[in-house]
């Protein structure tokens, strides 16, 4: 593996591009590869194993695509599978962590909310976050699974009404209840920031963990000798598990960017049961 190779990361569909975007800032010389996991879209009402047979079968692909790192850019892949990936490939695998510890830090009413799948909320890593957070600090933490919004985001609709009020369902009982910093524990998320804003008001802080996430990456590869030399042009590269014509629109404009979305090879998400089934033996 050499500086030369590039980065890989994953998410269940187009959330990670909120990262993305957070290491290209961060790390302009570096190649990225990025794959959008929509034909399994969601992955926060699947099982550990589900999620974990996913997170396997495209950290596998990146790797095989000369990824020197993977980010793993979903907290619902972190939580199912940042362990097992960490234990099994000699790659630095860098996962997602909600801002928790920030919040705690900046809130006055001591109140926080988080915003996260189901599946996160339970995952045993978040578990292991709060209780870590919760040693230091007396801050009141309102957790709030967000079914359906990922979804939403899926199908481009950012700021439609059915998005702005299934959102505003979501937060209202968290502002009732005194939460005067809202964390968004899905990558996904941040493209509804401006709708949250709305809804909550300006006084509210609402954090996410993109720009942390990339200085970690940036962290790793130094510390592993493996960052690209400055002065190279990072180049770009998407792939989807969803029909790449369905999703070439809301990549580019969510990317900012004209991009080709290339799909999958063939069989490559059916292989992924079997990878993880593998895992056992
Ligand atoms: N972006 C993923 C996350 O951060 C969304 C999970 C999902 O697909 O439900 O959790």
């Amino acid at each position: 593996m050499t500086p030369h190779h590039p980065i890989g990361v994953f998410d269940s569909g187009v959330g990670g591009l909120t990262v993305l975007k957070e290491i290209r800032r961060e790390l302009p010389a570096e190649d990225l590869l990025y794959v959008a996991d929509s034909g399994h879209a969601p992955y926060g009402d699947k099982s550990p194993l589900q999620i974990e047979a996913r997170a396997v079968a495209l950290t596998e692909f990146l790797i095989g695509q000369g990824a020197k790192a993977v980010v793993v850019a979903c907290n619902t892949a972190t939580g199912a599978a940042a362990r097992l990936l960490r234990s099994r490939y000699p790659v630095p695998i860098i996962a997602m962590e909600p801002a928790v510890k920030p919040a705690v830090a900046l809130t006055r009413s001591g109140v926080i909310g988080v915003l996260a799948t189901r599946a996160t909320l339970a995952s045993h890593s978040f578990g292991a976050l709060l209780a870590r957070v919760g040693a230091a600090t007396a801050a009141q933490v309102l957790l709030q699974p967000c079914p359906g919004l990922v979804e939403r985001i899926e199908a481009g609709d950012l700021d439609g009404d059915f998005t702005r009020a299934l959102l505003a369902d979501y937060l209202r009982p968290l502002l009732a209840r005194g939460a005067d910093s809202i964390v968004l524990g899905c990558t996904h998320y941040p493209y509804l920031r401006p709708l949250i804003v709305e809804v909550a008001g300006t006084g509210v802080a609402v954090l996410d963990s993109g720009a942390a996430v990339a200085r970690q990456v940036r962290r790793r590869l130094e510390s592993s000798g493996l960052l690209a030399p400055a002065g190279c042009h990072g180049t770009e590269r998407f792939w989807t598990s969803a029909h790449p014509a369905a999703g070439q629109e809301l990549v580019s404009r969510l990317w900012q960017t004209r991009v080709t979305l290339e799909p999958l090879p063939a069989g490559w998400p059916a292989d992924s049961l079997a990878i993880a089934a593998g895992r056992a033996t």
